[in-house]
């Protein structure tokens, strides 16, 4: 079994959502308190055991490439002013093996993957979405991982969501439990009615994909919004691979909209050694006049 070493993390979107913050900004690069959203996602990939990792940008995207580089000047900065705690923060990202592909025209999930199959080459490989953070004692990449070696075939992440929610996600239909907290996979639908839905069992950002992946994704033809979706690649490649979903029980903070993000901000700032003590004083006082 070949070990699991590469990850792609789609960041092509246009963030709509958060404009006008993301008209020359890249929606990744939007922090909860003081980092962003994308080094949430990238230290999972390497707590995980990830050595490569690629990012499938866009335009405006050029403040996440400049993220993950040196910067000298700053580097200098800070330990010229002894503010050694700092600049071990701002080298840490630098010495990750990023990697950085323009999608010139996205049309899609599926295509973003698609983009990136001459770097994964023949090797299984992790996908990480921008919009999910999570949180557990083991991270869910590893989780995915460790699924990864029991079953030797591809294993996606899934959560249970409010029946009413779930036309914003793929959602699976379970065939079997094999074990606790792991399926076999009937099909997965993207983004159902609820009253069509096979379940509430939501595949939220986090895949683990063996490489033959590609080849359904060549096939794939445009589906739900008029995108190559990777959720309809997934249903026929479970036509000659199982797939699996493997449940998540840790926490899960959807940034991908407005409400998740300031919840986000709230939640991690209430975390914050640096802030948490005002942060609760203030909203204790906000609350009071309300
Ligand atoms: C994408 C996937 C969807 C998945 C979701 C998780 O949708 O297409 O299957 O459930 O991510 O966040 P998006 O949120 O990009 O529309």
């Amino acid at each position: 079994m070949k070990p699991v070493r590469k990850a792609i993390i789609p960041a092509a979107g246009l963030g709509t959502r958060f404009l006008p913050a993301t008209k020359a900004l890249a929606k990744e690069m939007l922090p909860i308190v003081d980092t962003p959203t994308i080094e949430y996602i990238v230290r999972e990939a390497i707590a995980s055991g990830i050595e490569d990792i690629v990012v499938v940008d866009g335009k405006s995207k050029r403040s996440i490439e400049d993220h993950f580089d040196s910067n000298p000047e700053l580097e200098n900065n800070l330990r010229e002013k002894n503010k050694l705690e700092l600049l071990e923060l701002v080298e840490e990202t630098t010495d990750i093996n990023m990697y950085f592909i323009r999608q010139s025209h996205p049309k899609g999930l599926g295509d973003a993957i698609l983009t990136a199959k001459d770097f994964i080459g023949d090797e299984p490989f992790v996908v990480l979405l921008g919009d999910d953070l999570m949180q557990d004692e083991v991270p869910l990449t590893k989780q995915l991982i460790d699924r990864y070696h029991e079953t030797g075939e591809s294993t996606l992440a899934v959560m249970e969501v409010p029946h009413e929610q779930v036309s914003e996600y793929g959602v699976i239909d379970p065939a079997a439990k094999v074990k606790d907290g792991l399926y076999r996979v009937k099909s997965f639908v993207e983004k159902p009615k609820p009253e069509e839905a096979p379940s509430d069992l939501a595949i939220i950002g986090r895949y683990l994909l063996t490489p033959e992946i590609f080849e359904e994704l060549e096939k794939t033809k445009p589906g739900k919004g008029g995108e190559i979706q990777l959720t309809d690649a997934i249903d026929t490649l479970n036509n000659r691979q199982h797939v699996y979903a493997h449940k998540f029980t840790g926490d899960r903070y959807d940034i991908g909209s407005k409400i998740g993000f300031l919840e986000t901000n709230i939640t991690f700032g209430l975390k914050h050694p640096q802030v948490k003590d005002e942060l609760r004083a203030y909203i204790k006082e906000l609350a009071a006049k309300l």
